[in-house]
């Protein structure tokens, strides 16, 4: 089979694709735009994104994608691109040695695309994952703005706070919240943040020196968490499972990434049999409350996350995630929902921490934080606020307050609003 050639489709880059998948590949093309221009340490997602939207004008591949439509009718295009990549990724570990390190060219893309059309087997796989699965990534770092809040709010929580994390998949985020008080572990640890003022432009992200400090040390302080809970629609303990979520946890050039493959693994293994992390499978979108109450070791959290869950789902069932969600959390406890409003990850600066006070539930969602994107490395500061004993608070306030109660460390502070 005879794939396009790349310069025909970049005169028009529509062309030849079926007009119901044109949206679909508009959402591939800002995925290549993105990626090549703003992420060009993730190319090979661009470069998937190509391949893929020239590979739409093959009956066979229009079919597949067709056929994800089909069974997910109300999937976000970004979504699908995402779900798609994740497909052939999962496939090519198992299948090419080369893969990732020669998938910075369209035509490797192209070519897995055919061995997969070519062998039923393959193609079954593919097909099932993306027409069945939820993308499952485990990026632990997302949960350092648990470990920055839990500092924070830490006379409100008092010792041991307790965690639920819904969407958990392999809960490797409530893992290194567990175990990031061992210090000479460097896998549990999380790793620096680079923050911004409010009132930052995200065009030239430009850190705020006094804050960044501020945010490393509260990160950094010293949490140990009580009870710690992680619900999924899936069930992790399926190898199944665990082998699909490890390669949605990866872009394709990260796996070049010794380090990150390494925490993986080693996250991976820390709690295999579940005996600091409880684990209960259920669609918390329609939830058996009865049984998860009676088997709870808790029965109210002082912090619950959604960490990058509810772009996954429709309007109802977001809805009733947060509902029930709020029947969980403690008098003084906080939500936190982490996402992209609008699912697109393609997107600078469209990752959102925001935070919902048990203390002030009639606020409605804070943004807390507004990342640069779901890797959690830079972020500006939100303008949202929270309660610390009585008082609201945006987060660089009650970093100022937070420091201001520490005991002074060691190390000096740059003066409150330079820039770097
Ligand atoms: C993209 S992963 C995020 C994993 C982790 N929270 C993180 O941020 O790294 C989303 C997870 O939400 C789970 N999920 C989706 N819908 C759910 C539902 N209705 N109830 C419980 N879990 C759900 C998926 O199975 C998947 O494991």
């Amino acid at each position: 089979m005879a794939y396009p050639e790349h310069a025909a489709l970049e005169q028009d880059p529509f062309k030849g694709i079926p007009s119901s998948l044109i949206p679909f590949a508009n959402s591939l093309l800002e995925t290549e735009r993105y990626y090549k221009q703003q992420e060009p340490t993730n190319v090979r997602v661009g470069v998937f994104a190509e391949a893929a939207r020239g590979a739409l004008r093959e009956p066979y591949f229009a079919d597949l994608v067709s056929e994800m439509y089909r069974f997910r009718p109300d999937i976000d295009h970004q979504y699908a691109g995402m779900l798609l990549l994740r497909g052939y990724q999962a496939d090519l570990l198992e299948h090419d040695e080369a893969y990732p390190l020669a998938y910075d060219q369209v035509d490797a893309w192209t070519e897995a695309f055919e061995a997969v059309e070519n062998d039923f087997l393959r193609w079954a796989l593919v097909r099932n994952n993306i027409c069945g699965q939820q993308v499952q990534s485990n990026i632990a770092e997302r949960y350092k703005s648990v470990k920055l809040l839990s500092a924070l709010l830490r006379e409100r929580f008092g010792e041991r706070p307790s965690h639920l994390d819904i969407g958990s998949s392999l809960m490797h985020g409530g893992i290194k919240l567990a175990y990031s008080h061992v210090e000479t572990d460097p896998y549990t640890q999380f790793g620096e943040i680079q923050l911004a003022q409010p009132t930052h432009e995200t065009e030239a992200f430009q850190p705020d020196t006094r804050l960044t400090a501020l945010a490393n040390r509260a990160i950094k302080q010293h949490v140990e968490y009580g009870s710690l809970v992680g619900i999924d629609i899936t069930d992790v303990n399926d190898p199944v499972i665990q082998k699909w979520a490890m390669s949605c946890s990866f872009k394709p050039d990260e796996l070049m990434d010794e380090h990150r493959k390494r925490e993986f693994t080693h996250l991976d293994s820390l709690d295999r049999a579940h005996n600091r992390i409880e684990f209960f499978r259920g669609d918390f979108s329609n939830f058996d409350n009865r049984t998860f109450r009676r088997t709870s070791p808790v029965k109210e959290f002082d912090i619950i996350t959604f960490s990058t869950v509810l772009y996954q789902l429709s309007t109802k069932e977001r809805t009733a995630m947060v509902v029930n969600a709020l029947n969980y959390l403690s008098n003084d406890g906080i939500l936190l929902i982490q996402d992209a409003p609008d699912g697109n990850f393609s997107k600078r600066f469209n990752y959102y921490t925001e935070l919902i006070d048990g203390t002030a539930i009639e606020a409605g969602p804070q943004e807390i934080l507004r990342w640069g994107n779901g890797r959690c490395r830079k972020a500006i500061a939100g303008l949202g606020k929270f309660s610390i004993d009585g008082t609201f608070y945006t987060l660089a306030e009650a970093l100022e307050r937070w420091n201001a109660t520490e005991p002074t460390p060691n190390d000096q502070l740059p003066t409150r609003h330079s820039s770097s």
